[in-house]
Parts: C-alpha cells; sequence; structure tokens
C-alpha cells in the first residue's frame, strides 16, 4: 500500500484532493498569476528569493490592485540559506499631524474618514521596504527588478477575476474620486475580460522609482507630486512625512509547536503573537484526535482563538510607542493558563473572558507571497492597502492607490473597526506610529530545516486562517493544498460569534451550535498561499477562494 494511502486512511484526508504544485528548487505562490511568473522568470536568470520578491511585490502594484501596492505598506520575512532570519517592518506610519481624536465627529461618534478618502492613509512604506531588503540581500540590479512591472503598466490583458472586482468596488469606492474612476472604471466603462488595461502614469512613476529608488518616492518627482495633491485635497501627509519614513529591521518572533520552529512576525503586528498563543493553548491537549474538521477540534481552537483575540485588544501596538509585554503573552505559565480555563464542552461567553494579565517583563484587503529559490533563501511577504482598493485615492499623476491603514488604529477605544475588531488604548492614534497589524508572514523549520512558508491577507482573519493551515499540515498531517482547501472558521472574541465558511456541514455546525457557540457564515477566512518542503519537493498551495497561481522550477 502506497504511503500516500495510509496516511489517507489513517487522517481520513481525501484522496480526491487537489494536487499542489511540485517542483525540486524554487517556488513562487502568489495571488496574481503574471506576477508569480515574474518571480520564476528572476530566479531562473539567477536571482535569489528577495530579488524574486521585490519584482512580484511591484508586479503585484499593477496587476492587483485590489491590494498590490505602492501606496501601502507591510512586512517582508526573510530567512536566508545561512539560516539568519529578518523581519522587515515597512508598515504605513500615521502622518505627524495626526491627532488622537480625528475620526470622532462632533456627535461623538466615529467618521468613516479612517476608510474613505484624502484623511484615511498612513505614510506608505512599500517602495522604502523593498529598498531597505534588496540593498541588503538582493543580487540582482534593482532597476531589472522593477522593469518587468513598467512593461505591465504600459498595458496587459485584463483577467475575469480583475474585471469583475472592479466593476463591484465601482459604486462602493472606485467611481467616488475621478482620477481613480479615469484609470480603473475608464470614465465609467467598465473593462471586459482581455480589454487591455494601460496604467500609464503608474509606468512613469514605476520608471522614476526604477531609476533613482526610493529618493523619488520620499523625496523627489513623486514626493512631491504626492504632497501637493495631498494639500490640495484637504490630506494630511506632508513631504517631511515622507522624508522622514523609515523601514524598522526587527527581529522575528520566534516560538516552537511539536518540535518545529516557528519563525514570525513581530510587533507591530498581532499575528506572531497571535499563532504562537493559539497553538500553545492547543499543544498538549490532543485536541486533534476527534479528527480535522470536527466540531470538538473546531471547538477547542475557537476557544483559543478568543482568548489570543481579547488579550490583542488591550496588550498589543507598535512597540516603538506601547511596551509590548511580548514574552509575558508567551510565557508558558501564561499560556497554560488560557488553556486551563478552555471547557472541552461548552463555549465560554465573550463578556466574561478579559484581556488576560501577563507579565509585564519588558519594555481586507492585503495580499500575501511566499518564495523560496534554489539556494533555500526564503521570503513571506505580505503587503496591503488595508480594504480592497485602499482609501479610493489615486494620487493625480502618479498613478497608484493610496491605502486606508489609518482604520488599523483603535479610533475611538472600546468601538470596532472596519473588520469589527475592538481595540483600547495601546493602539491609539499618535503621529508617526504605525497601527496595529494582524499580517502573519512565517517560516516553520523542522530540524533545522524549512518546512514551511506561510501567510494571507484577510485582516482580522488573517491569524485565524494562518494558524489554521499550519493546524492541518502539523496536526492533521493534510498536505499543503488540501490544508488551504479545507474549510475555515474564524473567532475574534468580539463580536461573540463564531463564523464559518459555507463549506462547513451542517452536522459540524449542529454540534458547535449545541455547544454553545452563536454560528454566523463568512465568505472567507483568509487567503492562504503556502509552499511546504516534503520529501524533497518544493509543494506550492494556492487559495481555491481566490485567483493566484503557484510555479517554479
Ligand atoms: N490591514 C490589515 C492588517 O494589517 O492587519
Amino acid at each position: 500500500m502506497s504511503r500516500r494511502w495510509v496516511v489517507s486512511l489513517l487522517l481520513c484526508v481525501p484522496l480526491f484532493a487537489r494536487h499542489p504544485v511540485r517542483e525540486r528548487k524554487a517556488m513562487v505562490v502568489a495571488q496574481e498569476q503574471q506576477a508569480t511568473d515574474i518571480g520564476v522568470a528572476v530566479m531562473k536568470a539567477g536571482g535569489n528569493a528577495v530579488d524574486a520578491a521585490v519584482a512580484v511585490a511591484f508586479a503585484l502594484a499593477v496587476t492587483h490592485p485590489t491590494a498590490g501596492n505602492l501606496g501601502g505598506g507591510g512586512f517582508l520575512l526573510l530567512r536566508t540559506d545561512r539560516g539568519e532570519s529578518t523581519f522587515f517592518d515597512f508598515r504605513e506610519r500615521a502622518p505627524g499631524k495626526a491627532t488622537r481624536d480625528m475620526y470622532i465627529g462632533p456627535d461623538g461618534k466615529v467618521t468613516r474618514d479612517s476608510l474613505v478618502g484624502w484623511r484615511a492613509s498612513g505614510v506608505p512604506g512599500t517602495v522604502h521596504g523593498l529598498w531597505t531588503a534588496h540593498q541588503k540581500h538582493g543580487s540582482k540590479p534593482w532597476a531589472s527588478l522593477v522593469a518587468p512591472s513598467i512593461k505591465l503598466a504600459k498595458g496587459f490583458p485584463m483577467s475575469y477575476s480583475l474585471s469583475e472586482s472592479l466593476e463591484s468596488a465601482a459604486p462602493r469606492l472606485l467611481s467616488k474620486f475621478p482620477e481613480t474612476n479615469r484609470i480603473y472604471l475608464r470614465d465609467g466603462k467598465f473593462y471586459e475580460k482581455d480589454d487591455v488595461f494601460v496604467q500609464a502614469d503608474l509606468a512613469r512613476t514605476l520608471t522614476r522609482i526604477a531609476k533613482h529608488g526610493p529618493k523619488d518616492f520620499y523625496e523627489g518627482e513623486t514626493a512631491r507630486l504626492f504632497a501637493a495633491e495631498m494639500e490640495k485635497n484637504g490630506g494630511l501627509i506632508t513631504l517631511e512625512d515622507l522624508k522622514n519614513y523609515q523601514t524598522a529591521v526587527r527581529k522575528p518572533l520566534t516560538g516552537s509547536y511539536k518540535g518545529h520552529e516557528i519563525i514570525t512576525a513581530p510587533p507591530p503586528s498581532s499575528g506572531g503573537i497571535g499563532i504562537l498563543q493559539i497553538m500553545g493553548m492547543l499543544e498538549g491537549t490532543g485536541y486533534h484526535n476527534t479528527g480535522a474538521g470536527s466540531a470538538a477540534a473546531i471547538h477547542v481552537v475557537a476557544e483559543a482563538m478568543r482568548r489570543f483575540n481579547a488579550d490583542r485588544s488591550e496588550h498589543m501596538a507598535d512597540p516603538d510607542f506601547f511596551k509590548v509585554p511580548v514574552s509575558g503573552l508567551l510565557s508558558k505559565a501564561y499560556i497554560e493558563q488560557l488553556r486551563n480555563s478552555i471547557d472541552r464542552e461548552k463555549a465560554s461567553k465573550s463578556d466574561a473572558v478579559r484581556p488576560g494579565k501577563p507579565a509585564l517583563a519588558e519594555s481586507a484587503e492585503t495580499t500575501h507571497f511566499s518564495i523560496i529559490d534554489p539556494k533555500g533563501n526564503a521570503v513571506a511577504l505580505t503587503y496591503t492597502l488595508n480594504g480592497s482598493y485602499g482609501s479610493g485615492v489615486t494620487v493625480p499623476g502618479l498613478g497608484f492607490l493610496l491605502n486606508n491603514e489609518m482604520d488599523d488604529f483603535s479610533a475611538k477605544p472600546g468601538e470596532a473597526n472596519m473588520f469589527g475588531v475592538v481595540q483600547g488604548e495601546a493602539n491609539i492614534i499618535q503621529p508617526r506610529k504605525r497601527p496595529l497589524s494582524s499580517m502573519t508572514p512565517t517560516i516553520i523549520l523542522k530540524d533545522g530545516k524549512l518546512k514551511m512558508v506561510v501567510g494571507a491577507p484577510g485582516g482580522s482573519r488573517i491569524i485565524t486562517g494562518v494558524a489554521q493551515v499550519i493546524l492541518n499540515v502539523l496536526d492533521f498531517g493534510m498536505g499543503v493544498q488540501s490544508a488551504i482547501d479545507a474549510p475555515r472558521f474564524h473567532h475574534q472574541w468580539q463580536p461573540d460569534k463564531l463564523m464559518v465558511e459555507r463549506e462547513m456541514s451542517p452536522d459540524t455546525i449542529a454540534a458547535l451550535r449545541a455547544k454553545g457557540h452563536e454560528v454566523d457564515f463568512i465568505s472567507n477566512v483568509a487567503l492562504v498561499e503556502a509552499i511546504v518542503v516534503e520529501d524533497g519537493w518544493l509543494a506550492g498551495g494556492t487559495d481555491r477562494r481566490a485567483h493566484g497561481k503557484a510555479a517554479g522550477f
């Protein structure tokens, strides 16, 4: 009997599961197909994983404007073939003129200004972050990595998924801003599949970035135009803010789970603490013995998610402004306390689960791609405009959309943001602060060797989505594609609801309701893109919920 049959019988993994893409040397998994192909071409020409990441990120800024960006920010997690790991934090920062109450109206209610329009944006970090990673680890000339995206910006055939996405975002957002309307909606007429989509201003901006790097974006012609339009339209970002932008090079967070080393996102992401806390609460419980997708297993994982998200609301923020008690939140004793508070039979009430008291020992739309190069360097990169198409604003003459990342701050402590996430004082708006993120680029090792590169877009659902795919691989023995395809669920403490994807069986949902969970449906819990190293192969899995591509050689 083949190994696959045995594993399938033992774990009840369906044999009809989709296969991943398998390659021996190198792999890119990204959310848009042309971007994946560009990353593969860079590595075929001798570039490393960081070179490929720079080229893929610029390509996504052209072909996947929903989330790919120049006007947003993100995180790049790198593990080199020599075993060194670095976290490049190019998250947006609040403008210098930002104030704590800037999104509270005269009636005391939170306005929509953090979501839509010129005042919704933080200072973008993407160009700076890609440049910083490339300066330290790139091997191919910068301009050669921007070149493919310039070509794409001069015109590429519209995909079905992009034309559909633009059409659905039009009434809500894109049509509200004349420049955005002109570029993405062809002056109000929708692009059809295979129409050639030309972004001439973006091509010119990319050409300047290819030539001058971040000097253009943060101090040069792009910066001057950007700041002038901000001033004209009542936005807050100034030339000074752009000049002051810095990528933070941080030490990744590390932890372990069942003999695996987890390398993941530190604050200002809550993602790394999230997966380490959730998995920590599960370790040793045997929760997985009832099988993947069983109500009993889902219940325990959901309770762990609930407890982490209660902590997230109070203890996490930009570490340059707030002392995040990372080691307290991840200490064995504290996690044991959280684990012991889980009732295996009955759902807790979120109102009764308060943020914990860890030792203070120390000071939507988003996109993700995973890359492994032939030497074994690995990159997990998640970057974002926050909401789909960000704030809806395209800076006239520059051709790129701006983020609405200011909504990731706590505009009014105790009130929910776009993702329904309730946050506290720690994450209030302060000038030059980075908003708390959920982005969770993660790399997993087994015996010091690469095992998995993973991450996802999906707002507050990123952490729970990434955690489930990791658990599906490490605890339920699934291959990467099955691990991604399996229906997912999400609990974020408040609102007190267990959100499940529609593919979850009615039987399971009934059993969860019987345990006291209020179950609601959700279209997706994140869009996970992952590579797993198995039996000498790189297995690339893309999310069936999106339109990405895994490819390599
Ligand atoms: N904007 C989504 C996040 O960073 O969590």
